[in-house]
C-alpha cells in the first residue's frame, strides 16, 4: 500500500470536473472475456506501424507507444508470468493442482483466458492481461478502428469495451480485482497464499501506468471523468458486485462453513487478547459480511444530504441480521440491496463535485473516522484512500502530506492494524484542515 501512497501523491491532477458527460452506455456491455467477438492477440496490436512505437506519436491522438509501456511497467504484462513464480506453484501445490500457469481458476484472471474458439491466429495465452483483456475482442474492430473517420462510437458498436466510462471500467476492473459468478478468489485460494484483493478503482487507474492522455482531442472523442466521479463509480459498483456474489453459488453453495472471504478477514485473523467488538457492529463473537465498500456509500451519500443514505445504512443493517440467520435470507437482502444500488451508482458517479462538496465530504469522512466508525481495516482502507483522492483533487495534498503520512502508517500493515489508531491519526488530519 505504501506503493499506492507515493503514486497518489506523485501525481498530478489533470482537468477536474471539466467536461463531465453523462454516461451514454445505459445497457452494461459485454465484459471483454464474455463477448462474442475473437481475441487477436497483443501482437496483432504490437507492431510497430500500430501501437508498438518505440516513443510517443505527437501527430497521432493516441501515442502509439501503449505496448511499450504495458511491456515494460504494467503488471498486466507479467500477469501470466506470475503463475510460474515459486509462489504461484507453491499454491497450486496446496490446492492439488498439477501447475498454476496450466489452471483455469488462476489463468482466469491472470490472462485473457477465453475459450479456444475465440482465439485468434496470433493470440498467446502468456501475454498474461493483454490489450483486449481489457478493450474487448478486437476481432470486428481490428481493422476498422485505424481508418480515418471512423469515431469512437462506431468503435463501440463493433464490440470495443466502453473502458472510458465510470461504472463499466469499474465492472471490468473488479471483475477480476474482485471476481464475478464465474472467478474468483475463495479464502481457500487464500489459505494457500494468494494475497487478499483489495481495490480502489481511482487509486488503481492512477497506479496504473497511464498509456493515453486525457487530452484537448481526448475530451473531443470521449467524457474526460474527474477523480471523484471514478471513486464515486468504483465505490457503488464495488458494493453492486459484492451483493450480486452473495447471490451465486460461491455463497450459496452448501457445505458447513459458508465462503469466508465475503467476510471480514481480520474478525478471524486478529489476536484473542485484542478485544474489538463495539456495539454498533453484529452480536459478540460472530463473523461480519464484508461492508467496506456499501458503508462507505452509505457514509458518503450522508455527507451529501442524499436521502438515500438512510435507506443503505439500514439496508446494510439487515444484511448483516440476516447473515445471522440463513443464507437464503442474506440471498434475499443482498438482492433487494442490490436493485437499490443501481439508481444510486448512475447518481454518484454523475454528479458533479465542487470544491465545496469535496471539502465537505473529506471533513465528513475524516469525523465518522474518528468517531471510530470505521472499526474494520477494509474500511479504513477505503476511507484512507478516498481522503487521498480528495485532497490530491483539492490540490492541497503536498500541504497534509505529514499528516497523511501518519495515519497511512495506522492501515499500511493490515496485521498490525489498531481501529483506535486509525480514529485518532483521523482526528489530527480533521485538525489539520
Ligand atoms: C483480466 C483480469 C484483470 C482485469 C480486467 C484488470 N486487472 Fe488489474 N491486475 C490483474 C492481475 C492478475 C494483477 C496482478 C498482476 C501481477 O502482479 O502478476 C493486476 C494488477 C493490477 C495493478 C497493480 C497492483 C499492485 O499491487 O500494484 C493495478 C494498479 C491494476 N491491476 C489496475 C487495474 C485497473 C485500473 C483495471 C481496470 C481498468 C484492471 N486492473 C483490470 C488482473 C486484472
Ligand atoms: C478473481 C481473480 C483472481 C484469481 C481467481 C486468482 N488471482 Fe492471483 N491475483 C489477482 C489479482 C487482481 C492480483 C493482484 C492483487 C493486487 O496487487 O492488488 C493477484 C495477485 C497474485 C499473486 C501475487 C503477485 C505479486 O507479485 O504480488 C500471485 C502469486 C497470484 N495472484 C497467484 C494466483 C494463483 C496461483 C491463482 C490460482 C490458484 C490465482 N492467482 C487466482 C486475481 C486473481
Ligand atoms: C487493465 C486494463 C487495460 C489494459 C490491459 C490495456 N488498456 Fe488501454 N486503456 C485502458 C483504460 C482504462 C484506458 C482509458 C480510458 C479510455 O480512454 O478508454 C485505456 C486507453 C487506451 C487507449 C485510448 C487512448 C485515447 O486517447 O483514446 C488506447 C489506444 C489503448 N488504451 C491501447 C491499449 C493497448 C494497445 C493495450 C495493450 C498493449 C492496452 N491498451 C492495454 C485500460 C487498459
Ligand atoms: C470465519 C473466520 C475467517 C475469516 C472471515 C477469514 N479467515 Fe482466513 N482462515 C481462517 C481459518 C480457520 C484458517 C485456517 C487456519 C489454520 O490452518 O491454522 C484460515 C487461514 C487463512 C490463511 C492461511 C494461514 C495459514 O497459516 O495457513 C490465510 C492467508 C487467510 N486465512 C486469509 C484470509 C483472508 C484474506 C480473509 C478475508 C478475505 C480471511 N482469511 C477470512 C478463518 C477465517
Amino acid at each position: 500500500m505504501r506503493q499506492l501512497f507515493n503514486a497518489l501523491t506523485g501525481r498530478h491532477l489533470a482537468g477536474l470536473l471539466a467536461g463531465l458527460w453523462l454516461s451514454a452506455a445505459s445497457q452494461a456491455a459485454p465484459l471483454p472475456e464474455t463477448g462474442a467477438n475473437p481475441h487477436e492477440g497483443v501482437a496483432s496490436c504490437a507492431t510497430s506501424v500500430c501501437h508498438g512505437k518505440v516513443s510517443e506519436d505527437e501527430s497521432s491522438t493516441v501515442w502509439l507507444n501503449e505496448y511499450r509501456i504495458w511491456l515494460r511497467s504494467d503488471y498486466h504484462s507479467r500477469a501470466y508470468r506470475t503463475l510460474q513464480t515459486e509462489q504461484s506453484e507453491a499454491i497450486a501445490r496446496k490446492l492439488g493442482l498439477p501447475s498454476a500457469a496450466g489452471a483455469k481458476i488462476c489463468l482466469d484472471c491472470h490472462a485473457d483466458n477465453v475459450p479456444t474458439e475465440a482465439r485468434g491466429r496470433r493470440f498467446q495465452i502468456s501475454d498474461g492481461v493483454g490489450c483486449e483483456a481489457c478493450h474487448g475482442g478486437s476481432g470486428q474492430w481490428l481493422e476498422s478502428h485505424a481508418e480515418a473517420g471512423t469515431s469512437h462510437a462506431d468503435n463501440l458498436a463493433k464490440g470495443m469495451y466502453p473502458t472510458e466510462q465510470p461504472l463499466e471500467r469499474a465492472r471490468l476492473c473488479l471483475s477480476c480485482h474482485l471476481g464475478t459468478k464465474d472467478k474468483f478468489a475463495t479464502h481457500q485460494i487464500m489459505g494457500a497464499g494468494h494475497p487478499r484483493l483489495a481495490f480502489e478503482l481511482e487509486t488503481f487507474t492512477v497506479n496504473q501506468p497511464a498509456h493515453y492522455d486525457v487530452d484537448a482531442d481526448y475530451r473531443e472523442r470521449k467524457p474526460a471523468i474527474a477523480s471523484v466521479n471514478m471513486w464515486l463509480a468504483g465505490l457503488a459498483v464495488s458494493g453492486q458486485q459484492t451483493l450480486e456474489l452473495l447471490q451465486e453459488d460461491w455463497f450459496t453453495q452448501q457445505g458447513l462453513m459458508p465462503e469466508l472471504s465475503f467476510y471480514q478477514c481480520h474478525a478471524c485473523h486478529h489476536p484473542m487478547n485484542d478485544l474489538r467488538w463495539s456495539p454498533e457492529g453484529t452480536p459478540p463473537g460472530t463473523v461480519r459480511l464484508n461492508d467496506a465498500s456499501l458503508l462507505v456509500l452509505a457514509e458518503v451519500l450522508d455527507v451529501l444530504g442524499s436521502a438515500d443514505a438512510a435507506a443503505l445504512r439500514s439496508g446494510i443493517q439487515q444484511l448483516h441480521q440476516a447473515s445471522l440467520g440463513s443464507r437464503s435470507a442474506v440471498v434475499a437482502q443482498a438482492k433487494s440491496l442490490a436493485a437499490r444500488l443501481d439508481p444510486i451508482a448512475r447518481q454518484v458517479s454523475a454528479g458533479s463535485y465542487g470544491a465545496e462538496d469535496m471539502r465537505r465530504l473529506r471533513a465528513g469522512l475524516l469525523q465518522r473516522a474518528a468517531a471510530g466508525r470505521f472499526r474494520h481495516f477494509t474500511a479504513a482502507e477505503q476511507v484512507f484512500l478516498a481522503v487521498e483522492t480528495l485532497a490530491i483533487s483539492l490540490g492541497d495534498a503536498d500541504q497534509l502530506e505529514s499528516l497523511l503520512d501518519a495515519w497511512f502508517k495506522s492501515v499500511e500493515d493490515e496485521n498490525t492494524f489498531v481501529p483506535q489508531q486509525f480514529a485518532v491519526r483521523a482526528n489530527q488530519v480533521l485538525g489539520g484542515l
